[in-house]
């Protein structure tokens, strides 16, 4: 019911500022389907110039994790979202894909609910992390997966244009 009334105040455009997490915490990770591996660059990496900017605000936001040093980041989608994932939407009910820090075990959700992304940030254990770092607010999910509208469709973003990182890691 809760979720259902946040999807409301998304479709009027009330301007909200929530803190805990709105996707709920995928249970079945291990039945997921690997789709993408990549990786967040230790904040001493200096990413080329002409990395995207978008791209650069990304790592900016998240290279603090695993103190800095860089974690691999993989992403998983249930066996039943995968024709919707790959078409970026639209989305079905239920969770769309999870994004693991491996190196820190912090999970990232997006579910969608009657066609609205909901995000969600949790550890392995399913202890909800929104409040405990300020980039895993959800208004900080929307903003950058809302904002960059020609790069995330339907609230998912990944592309295979990160994989620039993969070289970039010991
Ligand atoms: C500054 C930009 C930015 C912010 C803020 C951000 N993301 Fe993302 N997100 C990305 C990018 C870029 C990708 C694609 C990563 C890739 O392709 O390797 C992504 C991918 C994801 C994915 C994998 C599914 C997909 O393709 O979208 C999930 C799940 C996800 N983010 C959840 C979250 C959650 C939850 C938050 C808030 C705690 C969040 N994101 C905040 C940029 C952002």
């Amino acid at each position: 019911m809760f979720k259902y009334l946040i999807v409301l105040v998304f479709i009027l455009h009330i301007p909200v500022s929530i803190a805990d997490s709105l996707a709920t915490f995928p249970k079945n990770i291990d039945k997921m389907l690997l789709v993408k591996q990549s990786v967040i660059p230790g904040n001493d990496v200096v990413l080329p110039d002409d990395t995207p900017l978008f791209l650069q605000e990304t790592v900016k936001m998240y290279n603090w994790i695993n103190n800095g040093k860089g974690t691999k980041l993989n992403i998983f989608v249930p066996k039943n979202k995968l024709n919707e994932y790959k078409k970026h939407g639209p989305y079905s009910d239920g969770i769309t894909a999870v994004a693991i820090y491996e190196d820190q075990d912090i999970i990232f959700v997006t579910e969608h609910i009657a066609g609205q992304p909901l995000y969600g940030t949790y550890n392995r254990q399913g202890k909800d992390l929104s409040n405990s770092h300020p980039s895993f607010k959800t208004d900080i999910c929307y903003q950058c997966h809302e904002g960059y509208s020609d790069i995330c469709t339907n609230g998912t973003c990944a592309v295979p244009i990160i994989d620039i990182f993969k070289n970039k890691i010991k």
